[in-house]
């Protein structure tokens, strides 16, 4: 049985570095009028209201997304995720948090495609609910990394795959890594994008590392890292310091602009003075 809820996590600061990234990459999709298709494998309920209990129970988007909210100047890229979050709250206030199915299917044109996947039932129910009707939309209540498979070369060979597990199970950290692999056997072009936590645990810090000499070998134009840490370690060992990303076959821009947000995201979410990120690429990007 799942017990995550993304409700009560959405609109964090994992969720920003997220999704500034995605919304950055489906830019750089939308560049070439070739349509490209998008499969988000762990989707969630793909909209968040933040009155909600749900969300107010932790209320983690108080040091997410809402000191973006009225930050006056960001870098180009955190102020176009924060202008897409905007268009969500048609009012002006932030009451609602969109999800990344939401996110993609704002920026995609009409020869664009999308495929979610989601195990949850209620959070699937949500989903299907928010794109029904949609023919660009395909919603699965299924596991999304058995169901990439299906969708994985795009007919366009021009694609983007969001691997964000909840990580409940120690072996998503195994199953991230044979997705990926199978991912780019199938389509070595494919923006991957794998969002993982940062814990104090082996199998947090081992994710990156095990992506790499994949990404290296199979991959056609490199990886980035990019890590945001914001909490201090405790010493029981456990709770969410921050969250990392991996992207595949980055848009060539895009270590640029994380060099300038990263710093800001330290600034503005960091919950200690020994807040950092850390950036790293493959050799020659
Ligand atoms: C971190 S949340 C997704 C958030 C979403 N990608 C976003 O950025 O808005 C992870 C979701 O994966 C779902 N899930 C867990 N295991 C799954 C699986 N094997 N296949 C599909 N969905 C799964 C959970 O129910 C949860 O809703």
């Amino acid at each position: 049985m799942l017990a995550y809820r993304h409700a009560f996590h959405a609109g964090n600061h994992a969720d920003v570095l997220k999704h500034a990234v995605l919304v950055a990459v489906l830019r750089h999709m939308n560049a070439k009028e070739k349509a490209w298709r998008m499969v988000d494998t762990h989707a969630g309920a793909g909209a968040y209201a933040l009155e909600a209990a749900y969300a107010q129970k932790h209320a983690e988007y108080r040091q997410g997304i809402e000191p973006l909210w009225s930050l006056p100047t960001l870098p180009p890229m955190l102020s176009d995720y924060v202008e897409q979050v905007r268009v969500f709250n048609p009012d002006g206030g932030l009451g609602h948090y969109p999800g990344s199915p939401w996110l993609a299917r704002h920026l995609m044109r009409p020869q664009d495609q999308l495929r979610l996947y989601e195990r949850h039932p209620t959070d699937h129910g949500l989903l299907a609910e928010l794109f029904e009707g949609d023919r660009q939309v395909i919603v699965e209540h299924a596991d999304g990394f058995a169901g990439l498979r299906a969708h994985l070369p795009p007919p366009s060979r021009r694609g983007v795959l969001l691997i964000d597990p909840s990580y409940e199970i120690k072996t998503d950290y195994a199953a991230v890594t044979d997705a990926v692999s199978e991912a780019l056997t199938r389509f070595a072009q494919c923006v991957v994008m794998v969002w993982y936590p940062h814990l104090d645990t082996r199998e947090s810090a081992q994710l990156p590392q095990r992506l790499k000499p994949i990404a290296d070998a199979q991959a056609s134009k490199g990886w980035l890292h990019a890590r945001l840490t914001v909490a201090e370690p405790n010493d029981r060992g456990f709770g969410l310091l921050g969250s990392g990303l991996f992207v595949i076959n980055p848009p060539h821009t895009l270590h640029e602009q994380l060099r300038l947000m990263l710093p800001v995201l330290v600034r503005t979410l960091g919950q200690y003075a020994g807040a950092h990120h850390r950036l790293e690429a493959a050799a020659g990007l």
